[in-house]
């Protein structure tokens, strides 16, 4: 065979392979996610395009998504019932509609409060919808996302799913972790397993002591989660181990410091919540060089 077609070949061979990695794209326990927990919440206000931007940038394999409900039953990206924090209204989120959510400054806050990594630009920045996020990166990021309040807002799931089937974000057997969702309300995660089995699905914990995962925790996990995403600072190896060896991935939240991120990662979790994703990145870029 002539040289010339040899090259041609082997350069398609090579972009088929590509696009099928891409394409079969999962969450194994053998490949480490970074989180970008509110985006890249570090250095950009929190829940927004910008931020969001900035995670994917710094290597974050999944931008992190806070869900409320507004007055007129769209979903919008904020991580607290109110708007007090991060905006300069006050208010709760249901007493907003999107439209009036969408009027408020979401980024003054994060300039007074960072002065660091304050840019003017910040003060022009909305709370970005569901929709927004979706028709802003379509297939280009992997997103997980949480439930919030889901008991405060009848129908969220349903509106979740729906959306996610309108941008083509679920319902390929092939992409099945483009989406990952996260909720502290099992009941949340397991309306979404009884519509969507495929979607991976994460309980989070929040351990007020040192967290134990009883044989019967485990069993009742194992029907609808794929993994669970406890507070990073009330586990211990033991508990990762237990996890793993029974088939649970591990994305404990939030892990800002990087000797954390490196015993962490020591440990066996398979993936971490972060506000700093250069440095997690960078964590498990050495951690892969050393193994
Ligand atoms: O979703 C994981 C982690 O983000 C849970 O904590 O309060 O930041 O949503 P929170
Ligand atoms: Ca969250």
């Amino acid at each position: 065979m002539p040289i010339k077609f040899v090259i041609i070949f082997i350069l398609l061979f090579s972009i088929a392979g590509c696009s099928s990695l891409k394409e079969d794209f999962t969450v194994s326990p053998d490949s480490f996610i970074v989180i970008g927990h509110r985006g890249a919440s570090a250095y950009a206000p929190e829940h927004t395009i910008a931020s969001y931007e900035m995670a994917a940038q710094l290597g974050a394999d999944y931008i992190e998504i806070d869900l409320q409900m507004t007055k007129d039953g769209k979903l919008a990206a904020m991580h607290d019932q109110t708007v007090d924090r991060t905006t300069d209204r006050s208010g709760a989120v249901q007493s907003f509609t999107l439209e009036e959510l969408q009027q408020l400054d979401a980024g003054s806050w994060f300039n007074r409060e960072h002065p660091g990594y304050a840019d003017p630009a910040y003060s022009r920045l909305k709370v970005p919808s569901l929709e927004d996020i979706f028709q802003h990166f379509g297939s280009s990021v992997n997103y997980y996302i949480e439930t919030k309040s889901p008991d405060l807002y009848p129908g969220m799931e349903a509106e979740l799913l729906r959306l996610l089937h309108e941008y083509g974000l679920i319902g390929s057997k092939k992409d099945n972790a483009r989406v990952i969702i996260q909720s502290f309300s099992s009941k949340s995660l397991e309306r979404i397993h009884r519509e969507e089995s495929d979607i991976p699905l994460i309980q989070l914990i929040s351990y007020k002591e040192k967290a134990e995962l009883t044989d019967h925790e485990i069993k009742k996990l194992q029907k609808y989660a794929a993994g669970i995403g406890p507070n990073y600072n009330m586990i211990d190896e033991e508990y990762v181990k237990k996890a793993r060896e029974n088939g649970l991935l591990v994305h404990p939240y939030t892990i800002n410091k990087q000797n954390e991120m490196e015993e962490g990662v020591a440990w066996g979790i398979t993936g971490a919540f972060t506000d700093f994703s250069d440095t997690l990145t960078e964590v498990i870029s050495n951690h892969d060089q050393k193994e």
